[in-house]
């Protein structure tokens, strides 16, 4: 084919596939406002306001929980879970390395050691084989993590878990309302954690929580999150080392006003997620993530597909990401291992290969607030892979 005869590409110069934008995030209205000054007015900013208890009630009920506790954002909130369950020095935490470094931070601060496994190939969410190969006496705890929002393997994690008497903690920041086998995730571990940071599905701008159907972890994180004071208990009465983990009133105000439009957008993002999935399969070298049967529920927090190099007559990733930019698609590469940043002083388990060929040769992330777009723009996506593809040679 002559170039001529050849559709240009944007970032050769051509005309872009689309320039309209996707729908931005966040998206607020009059009730975030009418809450906020509602909280303003009162005078009760922290301690003692009706926001933080009644978000709390809510974020238990939407997640089958039996309690949610409102934290300052999610990396805390692994923090107070790890604490809670006794973890510190001398232990083993066993964790994906393709995660945010939020996962596996908390576990260094608590002086425990990250023990860094594979993702299944697939799915990237961690897999399970991985986990139970990498348990010695020293391991104490599990974090799985739902990656965009899809649940990992919750069955043969549990099954693991109990087998090792090891305590699961489910890294939930993205995958709000997800559902493994008809469950919302969170509780289905002894604990579970989400995030409320600006980027996620449900957002306050920072903001996290935990979830747990515990009643003794429950008071455990309560006591951590709050100073180490007791639920019920006197003020001035410490019993344990805690810190000061509370979410302010003007954060959950702006949460109860967000939970409000939560189901429709999720249900928006899983349809044209589906859709997406459906019209991806059918063109040759991307690949999207596989979802698990058991999945009955997905967040989408990212939609992730595989790029195949081959397929693409060798085109590197990165530069794959930066045409289909210039063609109007906003889209990254994600993670970096986390078992390569070697502050965090981890043991890697097996040869992460899976997780390097996702970080540096493979993952491409599309963004959850691009999924509450219109069939159209979902279809101009896939119109902008089609068309790299068949002009791929103008970027050799
Ligand atoms: C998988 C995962 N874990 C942990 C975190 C940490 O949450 P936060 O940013 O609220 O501290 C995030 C969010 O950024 C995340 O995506």
């Amino acid at each position: 084919m002559m170039v001529s005869d050849m559709e240009k590409l944007a970032i050769k110069g051509g005309k872009p596939v689309r320039t309209k934008p996707f729908p931005s995030w966040p998206v607020f209205g009059e009730k975030e406002l009418r809450l906020l000054r509602e909280v303003v007015e009162s005078g009760v900013w922290g301690v003692g306001g009706k926001m933080k208890e009644k978000f709390e009630r809510k974020f238990a009920e939407l997640q089958d929980a039996k309690y949610a506790l409102a934290v300052a954002n999610g990396t805390l909130a692994i923090e107070v879970a790890l604490r809670a369950a006794g973890i510190g020095k001398g232990d083993e935490v066993i964790l994906p390395s393709y995660t945010f470094v939020g996962t596996a931070s908390p576990v260094v601060y608590v002086n425990a050691k990250p023990v860094f496994v594979d993702i299944d190939p697939e799915t990237y969410c961690i897999d399970p084989e991985a986990v139970e190969k990498a348990v010695t006496e020293r391991t104490k705890a599990i974090i799985p993590v739902h990656v965009a929002g899809q649940p990992a393997d919750m069955d043969r994690l549990t099954e693991i878990a109990e087998t090792y008497n090891l305590t699961l903690i489910e890294d939930a920041a993205q995958a709000h309302c997800s559902e493994w086998d008809g469950r919302r995730v969170g509780a289905i571990g002894d604990m579970g954690i989400f995030s409320f940071q600006s980027s996620k599905n449900l957002n306050c701008g920072e903001g996290g929580a935990i979830v747990t159907n515990d009643d003794e972890l429950y008071r455990l994180c309560w006591s951590i999150h709050n100073c180490g004071r007791e639920l019920g208990g006197e003020w001035y009465r410490h019993v344990r080392l805690g810190g000061n983990c509370r979410m302010t009133e003007f954060q959950a105000a702006i949460l109860l006003a967000q939970l409000d439009r939560l189901e429709e957008q999720s249900r928006r993002r899983e349809e044209n997620a589906l859709y997406l999935t459906e019209r991806l399969s059918a063109v040759s070298g991307v690949e999207p993530l596989k979802r698990l049967p058991k999945v009955t529920r997905h967040s989408y927090h990212l939609y992730i597909f595989r790029y195949l190099e081959s397929e693409f007559e060798g085109l590197s990733r990165d530069r794959f990401i930066e045409a289909l930019r210039a063609e109007g698609i906003p889209c990254s590469p994600g993670y970096t291992p986390l078992h390569r940043m070697d502050f965090l002083n981890g043991r890697v388990s097996g040869r992460l290969e899976n997780t390097e060929r996702a970080c540096y040769r493979e993952a491409v992330w599309l963004k959850q607030n691009v999924l509450l777009g219109t069939r159209e723009d979902m279809d101009s996506i896939v119109e902008a892979i089609e068309k790299i593809r068949e002009n791929v040679s103008q970027l050799l």
